[in-house]
């Protein structure tokens, strides 16, 4: 398995990047997310996947809905908010204007962008992310817009390292 190739074919897809929200029993989380994608025209569903080493995880194991904001070309601060950042030692929502849907998910207003999603599986097949899939409940847009693109964003380090997985899959038991 030829690691360096397969890197170099996902950097050459430059993903469309999101910031998925998400709460559960009055704990809010969020972060960047890059694996995702539409996965069912008829009904319209969304799938995204969560690293097993991030707090949105952890609140995604007792969440039902989640809130998938779309970023565009200007909102490289929101990334790095998000992505760079982890809700184990940090508030991200701090000062940001918020508002919430009926399930408390947070809607985050300068990411017009987005749809609300409620999920319908989540999928660990032993890799470091889970897979969510979810059916749309609702869409809003200010219009078409240019995605920020993992092309846009440099050498972002993410908040949490994949290696510090909740769960250790080397561990056994
Ligand atoms: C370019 C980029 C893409 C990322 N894609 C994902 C992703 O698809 N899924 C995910 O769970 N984390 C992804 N991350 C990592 C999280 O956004 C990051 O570790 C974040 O700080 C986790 O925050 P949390 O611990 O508050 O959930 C990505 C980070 C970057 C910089």
């Amino acid at each position: 398995m030829d690691e360096e190739t397969f890197d170099g074919l996902m950097v050459s897809t430059d993903a469309a990047l999101i910031v998925v929200t998400t709460a559960a029993e009055n704990e809010r989380a969020g972060c960047l997310v890059g694996f995702h994608s539409q996965s069912s025209m008829s009904p319209q569903q969304y799938g995204f996947w969560l690293s097993k080493a991030n707090h949105t995880y952890q609140v995604s194991l007792r969440a039902t809905h989640f809130a998938i904001h779309f970023l565009t070309a200007s909102d490289l601060a929101m990334a790095q908010r998000f992505g760079a950042r982890s809700g184990e030692d940090t508030d991200k929502f701090r000062a940001l204007d918020i508002h919430s849907t009926e399930q408390g998910v947070p809607l985050l207003s300068a990411l017009p962008n987005r749809i609300v999603v409620e999920r319908i599986s989540m999928l660990d097949d032993g890799g470091d992310h889970v897979g969510i899939t979810a059916r749309v409940i609702s869409s809003e847009t200010t219009g078409p817009f240019a995605p920020l693109r993992l092309s846009h964003i440099g050498d972002l380090s993410a908040g949490r390292d994949n290696d510090s997985r909740a769960i250790d899959p080397k561990a056994g038991g």
